[in-house]
């Protein structure tokens, strides 16, 4: 994942740059043809629309695409394709569609690399989303989510009532701390400390004293100091006796110690709470994040071909030929086309024998992968609500579970399930290396240090290490600097009849924009040169 956004190229932007590939002619056939024009043209006559949201009666364009993976990436390439009238064929190879966009239910399966079968616990209507999770308000996701129909509702990310808790870090070791008490005594401290620098005119500022005082102003309101510019705590960060009825004014706490709440480390957790793709209104589909893969799949309907796993990608200078094998009856099956998107993670790509050219191979098989997990915790009671009046957003904190997410549905019901951990690197391998029961057990011994009520309410769980997940084998592409410089170019460039794509084709790793937006680039591309044959 990077800290860089994109804001995502929107529907009309990508039409727009569909139709500028082939000159005018082709830029409205291709408009057309992605429903994207509103008036009539005649060269609309080239491609005709979908009629009905059926792709299958779209005119066909004589071009024939062989695509790998039925992840977002993969059926995105084919949806968008096939409303330009090419024939697709997307090869999965797991039973079911969407890669990472996945959802936990009652009954779901997952056998991990060397792991046993797992299978989920959860009661009917209880579910989690090991992979995505969130989606930010300006991401091409939202475009998707409403050209599929999907309901959204919000996911709430940052929850000022959830919680920091970090161990060794001086004298709020081991304590809970509220988030917004936390926010309050930092920003409350700091900003004393630069009013009161300005109004002693130790800085060297080139403002005017009014401009300086207009800051000053800024900075009591910001941090809610006393008219002597001291933090002496503030209603922000909440109440020891909350306000009622009547004479009852409440009691405010105290604040934490200027030097506790420094050495505690909270403050570095902040700024990722208002890093662009990371703000505190996010949105999630109704009833878990594959309702996307779903909504996308049906619209393909047979074009895609489950349980077949790739064994060869070959390619001459007429066209590809895909050899896969049919994970349940073990026939071999091939394809071919004019062209191949391959949305197959690199990770997984590197071991598949292709016709890549040497550069390409080499430039394949030196990205690595982030490891991640996560855990579902289903409860028998939404305890987080009901004794600590936390609606949905997260706990940080330094121990290897990393965060605690509290769900943002199902308020005020019964169970719920809770993200018992979500972590990232070394943590993750160390988590993803214990065995289920260890892993639950680990959690469960973390997370009680935050909620005493864990172990009297918890009833079943469900974990993922998603660099043992097979086809994935990692949570996504995870560049250094100088592989963006050295590999990612070549990545970009199609390989003879070979184009990539994937959420690693993209600077949105580790989101589904990611996947979506490279699908759309190399439709553009294969367009273009189609449009130049
Ligand atoms: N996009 C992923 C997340 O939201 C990495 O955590």
């Amino acid at each position: 994942m990077e800290e860089r956004g994109s804001a995502g190229l929107s529907r009309r932007d990508f039409l727009i740059k569909v139709g500028k590939v082939g000159g005018g002619t082709a830029v409205f056939a291709a408009m057309s043809s992605l429903g994207l024009l509103g008036m009539p043209s005649k060269a609309s006559a080239l491609f005709e629309p979908p009629s009905g949201g059926d792709l299958s009666l779209t005119k066909r364009n004589g071009k024939k695409v062989v695509i790998l993976g039925a992840g977002l990436a993969g059926m995105t390439a084919a949806y968008e394709l096939m409303k330009g009238g090419y024939d697709c064929v997307v090869l999965e190879a797991q039973s079911r569609p969407g890669g990472r966009n996945y959802t936990i239910r009652r009954g779901d399966s997952l056998t991990e690399a060397g792991g046993v079968k797992q299978v989920c616990r959860f009661d009917e209507g209880q579910y989690f989303n090991p992979g995505p999770a969130r989606i930010p308000q300006h991401h091409i996701t939202m475009d998707y989510c409403k050209e599929l129909g999907v309901a959204l509702e919000i996911f709430g990310n940052v929850n000022e009532a959830a919680y920091y808790y970090n161990e060794n870090v001086g004298g709020l070791s081991g304590k809970k701390i509220v988030k917004r008490s936390a926010k309050a005594d930092l920003r409350g401290y700091t900003h004393e400390l630069l009013a009161k620098a300005i109004n002693q005119d130790v800085l060297d500022l080139p403002l005017s004293p009014m401009d300086k005082e207009k800051l000053v102003q800024y900075l009591k309101r910001e941090g809610d100091l006393d008219p002597d510019l001291f933090y002496k705590g503030s209603s922000r960060r909440g109440y020891k006796d909350w306000p009622g009825g009547g004479m009852d004014p409440g009691v405010q706490d105290e604040p934490y110690d200027l030097q506790a709440i420094i050495q505690s480390g909270f403050g570095n957790n902040f700024s990722s709470e208002y890093s662009i793709d990371q703000q505190m209104l996010m949105f999630q589909p109704v009833g878990g994040m594959d309702a996307i893969g779903k909504a996308m799949a049906a619209k393909l309907g047979k074009v895609i071909q489950y349980s077949i796993e790739v064994k060869e990608i070959r390619q001459t200078g007429e066209g590809v030929r895909i050899v896969g094998k049919n994970t349940k009856t073990g026939e071999m099956v091939e394809e071919t086309g004019d062209f191949c998107v391959c949305a197959i993670p690199l990770s997984v790509l590197k071991s598949i024998p292709a016709d890549f050219s040497a550069p390409m191979a080499e430039a394949i098989s030196k990205i690595s992968y982030a490891a991640t997990g996560k855990i579902g915790f289903q409860f028998k009671r939404r305890f987080w609500e009901e004794d600590e009046n936390i609606f949905s957003g997260m706990t940080q904190t330094n121990m290897d579970i990393t965060q605690i997410w509290y769900p943002s549905y199902g308020y005020l019901s019964e169970k719920g399930v809770v993200v018992g951990y979500y972590n990232f690197g070394d943590q993750a391998v160390k988590l993803g290396n214990m065995g289920l029961l260890e892993r639950e057990h680990y959690a469960l011994a973390e997370g009680a240090k935050v909620h005493s009520q864990y172990y009297k309410e918890f009833e079943t769980s469900f974990s993922i290490a998603w660099h043992k997940v097979p086809y994935h084998l990692g949570g996504w592409a995870s560049y250094t600097a100088d592989d963006r410089k050295t590999y990612y170019p070549k990545l970009n460039e199609p390989d003879g009849r070979i184009y990539l794509a994937g959420e690693h084709m993209s600077y949105l790793t580790g989101w589904m924009a990611g996947a979506f937006e490279s699908a759309r680039l190399v439709v553009d591309q294969i367009h273009h040169r189609v449009m130049k044959q």
